[in-house]
């Protein structure tokens, strides 16, 4: 009886975990071949498990061979690790079940199946599933790891039910980085029956759902509609036995998968051999902190943050370890014990209460009807389990854990939550308040002298700002405190780049300045200082002007031009109620295909930008348009799994190179800007094609661009909000030249100066072939057909 691998592609192995490394390097065997019923050894060398150091733990595991980096995507004992692989044994009994027991003979781990073949072996397929099967036959198996998937879903595995025998597959995170056992986090199909698929916490909680099926994606998941179909397929499957989705992979193009991570959300990752690693490009919910219990109890959740969770004020935090390996789950706890007394108490050793922001307040809350905010307070002090009240109109009491607390996005205020903490944890923080108070008010008269004296410097060197900062180039070399004076202490956020927040300031000469401070420069100063003197010599007036930088230690800044009107998404989809016209939102386009152009063509290297998006166009104050954070990709040593790491969900604007992990060239951005350019002719984001309303509702908007155009009805695709200014010429143009901008074929999309020509209206194109994967969707997508022609 022979285990034996189909082909060297995937490896079935021991991998191990130590308490406190996340993973043993193992080097892998001349083929994994071992004699079921001795005890299977590992040959080619190489030491398995250091003595004395105590709990090793191993797992019966399947992970990619071509893939360096060990990442186990199939696991027998995720709950029960053997201490010793050496003596442990893998055998099929003689029932036909392959079995795994430990040392000591007892069972460890078993298949549990029924079956009257004598000869069976276990194969490992080249799709990395792995098959018990009789000899004679290998695709005739009675038991696969796909029927048992922990948390990875590889390219091929059905996820669905069995109508039949009613059993569902279903995906369980880890419960820690290190610790493959079964998590809190679950996907499966949903069970009442419907075609989509859920997220649960716990076996209870629904967090995320997919959306249903709708013939060509989930309603809810619109990128799928982007992936490039040679790259990686899918299909939902429906019929009398079963119900699944399934997705392929082209291996020679992309090695992807799905993970159930240990945060609660799904993603697929591809490998990225430039970076030896797995990259996320899609990521539901898209949201980190739409997780439910993610932080665990009474912790805030951080959207974007790189610890995305911590201690609410008065909590520390509970299972430091846990918290280590990405389970932040075990929550924070009470510093100090509440005292519980309510009116009756005395008042000085009352609880008391200190406001919070959280986006939205949390669920299962208590309503009280009372009609002041101090009546809410005084209920929730009269119970001894009352942790918090809100309110706001109505009276809110939540009683015990307080959970799915999440900050305020940015620019936004939230809503007002008040958490009891016993008063010793406020009288100590008032003491030190007034003595900061008596000490601040004798420092007063020494402070208004030295405010007097730096004025009078300031005045002194108002003329030339840059006197106080060294000239380095064209650039203006800002010290670390100028810049926290001029940004009243970085207290003004303009918002948060890819690359870090961006602080407002005004130089003491009046002018207005954006200074963005820049996370993880692992650059040398060498360097860093000569990578951003050439960004600072490109200069046109539709790229954002650098006027200088900060580079003190790890301290690294820019500082740009000031942009009044911020960034262009506000005005297409912002909440901001003015639109922009035809006519400037046409000035914008072609403004951007100037500025590309220029990094594109004129540059003395060719600079890529990598991330061309709304959110990266600023506008000035005559809305004329300005790219963004050019250059920065090259500054930080991001490459493209950067890029696809920060692009957080979206893929909106990815070319399929992106994904298929081809080389990326300039066309790469001119796919981007055409993406972008269907959104600045919609005035509609193109992922949230399926909430749209009014004429083609419900359908991807360059499906239904590419379609119309050689019917001459675009004049329809515009709303009315729209199309009551369009030049229908220019609308023409526009969505011409979108389409050929999202050719598939990065030869077919013209180059950014040949845009900026024909947007000009000095060269005429033909009308572009509809891409492959568009035109999938439209032929796939019935009900956009039926709902267009309305
Ligand atoms: C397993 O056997 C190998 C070779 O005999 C030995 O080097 C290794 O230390 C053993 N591992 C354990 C965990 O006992
Ligand atoms: C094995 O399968 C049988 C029937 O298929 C079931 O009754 C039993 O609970 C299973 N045992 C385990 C350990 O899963
Ligand atoms: C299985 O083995 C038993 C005893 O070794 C033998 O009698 C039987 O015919 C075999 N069955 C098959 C299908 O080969
Ligand atoms: C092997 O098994 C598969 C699946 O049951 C069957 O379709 C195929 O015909 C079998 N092949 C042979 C050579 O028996
Ligand atoms: C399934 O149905 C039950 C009862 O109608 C409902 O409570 C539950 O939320 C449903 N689950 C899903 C995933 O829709
Ligand atoms: C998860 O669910 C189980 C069973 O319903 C329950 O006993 C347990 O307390 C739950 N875990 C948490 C952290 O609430
Ligand atoms: C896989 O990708 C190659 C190009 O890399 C392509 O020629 C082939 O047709 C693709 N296969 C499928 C099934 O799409
Ligand atoms: C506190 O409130 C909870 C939930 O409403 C309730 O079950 C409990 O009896 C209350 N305790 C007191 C002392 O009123």
């Amino acid at each position: 009886m022979v285990l034996r691998a189909a082909l060297p592609f995937l490896l079935l192995l021991w991998v191990a975990f130590f308490f406190s490394s996340p993973m043993l390097p193992l080097s892998t065997a001349d083929g994994a071949c071992a004699r079921l019923g001795q005890p299977m050894q590992r040959r080619g060398g190489g030491s398995v498990a250091r003595d004395g150091e105590g709990a090793w733990r191993w797992y019966l595991a399947i992970w990619y061979k071509k893939i360096s980096k060990t990442t186990p995507v199939w696991i027998a004992n995720r709950a029960t690790p053997i201490s010793d692989p050496n003596s442990s044994q893998l055998t099929v009994s003689e029932d036909g079940n392959l079995v795994l027991f430990d040392q000591t003979r007892s069972l460890i781990w078993a298949t549990n199946i029924t079956s009257s073949i004598n000869s069976t072996v276990g194969v490992i397929l080249d799709s990395g599933n792995f098959v018990l099967a009789p000899a004679s036959n290998t695709s005739n198996f009675h038991w696969q790891s796909f029927d048992e998937p922990t948390n990875v879903w590889l390219p091929g595995a059905k996820l669905g039910r069995n109508k039949v025998t009613g059993q569902t597959t279903r995906f369980i995170s880890w419960q820690s980085s290190v610790d493959p056992s079964p998590g809190y986090y679950t996907l499966e199909i949903d069970p009442n029956g419907s075609d989509q698929f859920i997220h649960r916490w716990n076996d209870s909680a629904i967090y995320w759902e997919t959306g249903r099926w709708i013939g060509n994606m989930f309603a809810g998941v619109p990128e799928m509609a982007m992936y490039p179909k040679e790259a990686l397929s899918y299909e939902f499957t429906v019929n009398e036995q079963e119900s699944y989705f399934v997705y392929r992979t082209n291996a020679s193009m992309v090695t992807a998968m799905f993970i159930m991570e240990v945060s609660g959300q799904v993603k697929t990752v591809a490998w990225i051999e430039r970076k030896k690693d797995w990259v996320p490009f899609l990521a539901l919910p898209k949201a980190q902190c739409a997780v439910y219990f993610v932080c665990g109890s009474f912790t805030m959740c951080t959207e974007n943050a790189v610890t995305f969770c911590s201690c609410l004020r008065g909590f520390s935090k509970q299972y430091n370890g846990e918290w280590r390996y990405g389970n932040p789950s075990g929550g924070c706890k009470r510093n100090t014990k509440l005292q519980c007394g309510g009116k009756s108490s005395k008042k000085t050793t009352a609880d008391e209460f200190y406001a919070l922001a959280v986006a939205k307040l949390p669920d299962k809350a208590w309503g009280l009807a009372t009609v002041s905010t101090d009546g809410c307070k005084e209920a929730c002090l009269n119970n001894c389990s009352c942790t918090a009240y809100s309110y706001a109109g109505g009276c809110s009491l939540w009683y015990g854990d307080l959970i799915n607390l999440v900050a305020p996005a940015d620019g936004s205020v939230g809503q007002s939550i008040h958490i009891r903490l016993a008063a010793s944890e406020f009288s100590s923080s008032t003491k030190t308040r007034k003595a900061t108070v008596i000490g601040a008010s004798t420092a007063g008269a020494i402070l208004v002298t030295l405010i007097m004296i730096i004025g009078i410097l300031l005045i002194l060197r108002k003329r030339n700002f840059s006197e106080a900062n060294k000239v380095e180039g064209s650039l203006v070399v800002f010290s670390y405190r100028f810049l926290q004076h001029v940004t009243k202490n970085f207290s003004e956020r303009l918002g948060k780049g890819s690359f870090g927040p961006v602080f407002k300031g005004t130089l003491p000469d009046g002018t207005l300045i954006a200074v963005k401070k820049l996370d993880g420069v692992s650059q040398g100063e060498k360097q860093f200082r000569a990578e951003v003197s050439t960004i600072g010599t490109i200069q046109h007036v539709n790229l954002i002007r650098l006027l200088g930088f900060c580079s003190e230690k790890s301290m690294k800044m820019l500082v740009y031009e000031f942009m009044p009107n911020g960034s262009l998404d506000r005005y297409l989809f912002g909440s901001i109620p003015l639109t922009l016209n035809w006519k400037t939102r046409y000035q914008i386009a072609l403004g951007i295909a100037k500025g590309l152009a220029y990094l594109h063509e004129k540059c003395r290297s060719l600079i890529i930008h990598c991330d061309i998006k709304p959110e990266n166009v600023l506008l000035d104050a005559d809305f004329m348009p300005k790219i963004a954070d050019f250059g920065l990709a090259k500054l930080l040593g991001r490459d493209v799994s950067r890029v696809l790491t920060t692009m957080r969900g979206t893929i909106g604007y990815l070319a399929p190179e992106w994904i298929s992990g081809t080389a990326i060239t300039a066309k790469a951005d001119v796919f981007s800007y055409g993406m972008m350019l269907f959104e600045i002719i919609s005035g509609n984001r193109n992922a949230d094609w399926h909430r749209q309303g009014g004429q083609g509702a419900g359908t991807f908007f360059p499906v239904l661009v590419a379609m119309r155009l050689p019917e001459g009805k675009i004049q329809d695709l515009l709303g009315p909000k729209l199309s009551a200014d369009a030049n229908l010429e220019e609308v023409e143009r526009a969505c011409k030249v979108a389409c050929w901008c999202v050719q598939d074929d990065e030869n077919t999309r013209p180059t950014m100066g040949e845009i900026v020509q024909i947007l000009e209206g000095l060269v005429d194109v033909g009308f572009p072939p509809v891409p492959w994967y568009l035109h999938v969707l439209a032929q796939r997508s019935n009900f956009s057909t039926e709902e267009t022609s309305q």
